[in-house]
């Protein structure tokens, strides 16, 4: 039995402005559930809506910076409350953080972890106990490849990612015998924003990446499955050579992080 049925579902999609979370939201409502979605730009999200709408009339927005973690605790319930309930909750909102170790200070680290972990966790522990009343729900959360390799010049963002692929494991250890599921999902390198964006140094990765609705498409993969971890592309055997001989790893690391940016 699919453990999510798109159809007929109320889904809440963090990071839904741009993307992979728009993109999301736009497949879930193509395949008929109606959609809650949240990020900052009201324009961005909007757009997003309108096309929902379009399939999915009930679909709602809420613009909200979800570095207020209080808030966006508030907001979890407020989405409940609107909808009457919520299958599932997919925390995908996130920014990068792409600046050397050297060069990062702690509020920045505060920030980057408030929106990419502990806003996740403060929106899954209020709708945790209304799922499990209800008797059903599932949390996804998107984490990264980096959440299971430290990135060079990444090590804020790779921490928020590791703690949110270490939450997901744990909580889904602890949901084990209930009926509620939790999926993990790590992307590799997607076409989106997220490489653009100020106050981020230049990226140390320019190969080839998947687009957007690609991995859209993964996630609903994952929703509709009965497996716990996604890597979409397909990237596992590298997080497997890393923890099989994390030394060659950091070595090929660094020298990736010297090599001339062309
Ligand atoms: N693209 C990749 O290569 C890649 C790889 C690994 C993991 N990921 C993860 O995938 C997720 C989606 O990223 P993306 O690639 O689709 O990038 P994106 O286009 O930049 O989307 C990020 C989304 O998060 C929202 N967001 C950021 N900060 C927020 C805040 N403080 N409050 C509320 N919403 C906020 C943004 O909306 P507003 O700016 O409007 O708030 C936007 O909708 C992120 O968690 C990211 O870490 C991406």
């Amino acid at each position: 039995m699919p453990a999510v049925k798109i159809t007929g579902s109320t889904v809440l999609v963090t990071g839904a402005s741009s993307g992979i979370g728009a993109a999301l939201a736009r497949r879930l409502a193509d395949a008929g559930a109606t959609v809650g979605i949240v990020a900052r730009r009201a324009d961005r999200l909007a757009e997003v809506l309108a096309d929902c709408r379009a399939k999915a009339p009930r679909s709602r927005m809420w613009v909200a910076d979800l570095a207020d973690v209080a808030g966006a605790e508030e907001l979890a319930v407020e989405a409940w409350e609107a909808f009457g309930h919520l299958d599932c909750l997919v925390n995908n909102a996130g920014v990068p953080m792409r600046r050397h170790a050297t060069k990062l200070d702690r509020h920045t680290v505060d920030w980057v972890m408030g929106v990419n972990f502990l806003a996740p966790v403060a929106m899954t522990l209020a709708l945790l106990p209304r799922m499990m009343e209800r008797g059903s729900g599932m949390i996804v959360n998107v984490a990264s490849l980096a959440g299971r390799l430290g990135n060079a010049n990444e090590a804020a963002y790779s921490a928020s990612k590791f703690a949110l692929c270490g939450w997901s494991e744990a909580i889904a250890v602890d949901l084990w015998d209930t009926p509620l599921e939790v999926r993990l999902v790590n992307p590799g390198p997607i076409d989106t924003e997220i490489w653009d964006l100020p106050d981020n140094d230049a990226p140390l990765y320019d190969g080839p990446k998947v687009p957007a609705d690609e991995m859209a498409a993964g996630i609903v993969t994952a929703m509709e499955g009965d497996t716990f971890e996604h890597y979409v592309p397909d990237m596992k055997s590298i997080v497997e050579m890393k923890t099989a001989d994390p030394d060659s790893f950091l070595e090929a690391m660094a020298h990736m992080a010297r090599r001339p940016q062309g």
